[in-house]
């Protein structure tokens, strides 16, 4: 195992009922802003209750942040936080609400280019002009509840950005917050968290029993829940668990001490930038394409993935590592999720596109060894056409 420090400061409310909590987690003579999307949290009652639960305060509200939040958008709702001396932002929503409002706390009081941030890091922000920030999580995906990254989508590209000082205070997690969500999210949020967890493992060993273990029972969860939650939206028990999962596939515990990946998440940004397809899909269309091309330095890990989450015992090495690509790829298949790009794009030859944008963002020594280049990404897409 690697050496590693870890701490994860954010305070999680779980469960049923309890967003008038929000009262205690937020000091009370605070001037609130609460960030919001499309509105969803509108049209089902969750931006009453919490205004409700807020009672006196000062509350402004900031809504439209988009799906794949754009740095426009957020720099118009920074600028209102800073006019209006705004003390605590308040993100309700999903992974795109909370991982912009990230953003407006980082840059809000920002002495310099904001696009800084995401260019050239965060280790110059100054922690004392920094927002404080809290969550009312609405789409279990993407962990941004319990994390300190934000992805947001710039003019010249859809960029991460992580941070100590990003990471909300506190996230209220309310399963039942998610019950309208249509079955397309829902399912999306299954495979985010999926692959999140792959991300995280499917490396080599470092004989990390308990990081491993901890993603075994996080997929073996994700593979009896997702059909279940995905078709019973009401059912309290199938989506805490989805919520638990997702929060737990990037909270940082499962990936400390361990080698990393984050291949197939670098190509399906640019995915997502030059063709629009929702997060998840992208990394359903890349993950089963670039184990198929990396079975080699993937071998050990796969082997350990067929047996311990698909138990899958019987056959040759290649025949279990076939196996278990094809029984990750029928997965995704089964919950709606596409995982070929022809699916969403008519012509193969944009692949040019996106090879080009990995060149420009810099994304020509990906995966956990470094060794994927641009023509790797080229085969990988091609073979996921
Ligand atoms: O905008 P509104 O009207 O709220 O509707 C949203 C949006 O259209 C809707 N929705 C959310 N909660 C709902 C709901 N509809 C009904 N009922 C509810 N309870 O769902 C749609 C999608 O929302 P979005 O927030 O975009 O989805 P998700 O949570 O999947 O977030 C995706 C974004 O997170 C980034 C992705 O790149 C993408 O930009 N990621 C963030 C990560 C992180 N912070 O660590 C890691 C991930 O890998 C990912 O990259
Ligand atoms: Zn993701």
């Amino acid at each position: 195992m690697f050496n590693f420090d870890y701490r994860n400061p954010t305070k999680i409310v779980f469960g049923q009922n309890r967003l008038n909590e929000l009262d205690q987690l937020i000091p009370a003579d605070a001037k609130v802003l609460i960030t919001y999307g499309g509105g969803s949290v509108k049209k089902f009652g969750t931006l009453d209750a919490v205004k409700a639960a807020l009672g006196q305060r000062t509350v402004l509200e900031f809504g439209g942040i988009e799906p794949n939040p754009r740095y426009q958008t957020l720099m118009q709702a920074a600028a209102l936080a800073k006019a209006e001396q705004i003390d605590f932002l308040l993100a309700v929503g999903g992974g795109s609400v909370m991982d912009g409002t990230k953003f407006i706390a980082l840059a809000s009081h920002y002495r310099g280019d904001c696009a800084e941030l995401l260019f050239k890091g965060t280790e110059q922000v100054d922690a004392s002009a920094v927002l404080p920030l809290g969550t009312v999580a609405t789409l279990p995906a993407t962990g941004s509840e319990m994390n300190g990254n934000a992805v947001i989508t710039h003019p010249d590209g859809k960029l991460a950005l992580s941070s100590p000082l990003a990471y909300p205070q506190f996230s209220i997690l309310d399963p039942s917050l998610t019950f309208t969500l249509p079955k397309i999210q829902v399912a999306n949020g299954v495979v985010d968290a999926f692959v999140h967890v792959c991300e995280q493992y499917m490396t080599y060993p470092v004989d990390a029993r308990i990081q491993d273990r901890m993603a075994e029972g996080i997929l073996r969860t994700l593979i009896e829940i997702g059909p279940i939650t995905i078709n019973e939206p009401n059912n309290y028990a199938a989506r805490a668990n989805l919520v638990w999962s997702a929060t737990n596939a990037l909270n940082g515990l499962i990936g400390v001490g361990v080698p990393q990946d984050w291949a197939t998440h670098c190509i399906g940004h640019e995915l997502t930038a030059r063709f629009g397809i929702d997060h998840a899909q992208t990394l359903a269309i890349v993950m089963p394409a670039l184990w198929q091309a990396r079975r080699q330095q993937k071998a050990a890990k796969l082997l350990q993935y067929a047996e311990r989450v698909w138990d899958i015992c019987d056959g040759s090495d290649e025949q279990r590592i076939d196996a278990a690509i094809a029984k990750t790829r029928a997965f995704f298949e089964s919950l709606g999720i596409s995982t070929r790009l022809s699916h969403y794009a008519d012509d193969e030859n944009s692949i040019d596109d996106i090879i080009a944008a990995l060149d420009a963002h810099g994304m020509t020594q990906l995966t956990e060894t470094q060794d994927l280049g641009l023509d790797d990404s080229r085969a990988i897409l091609q073979s996921a056409w």
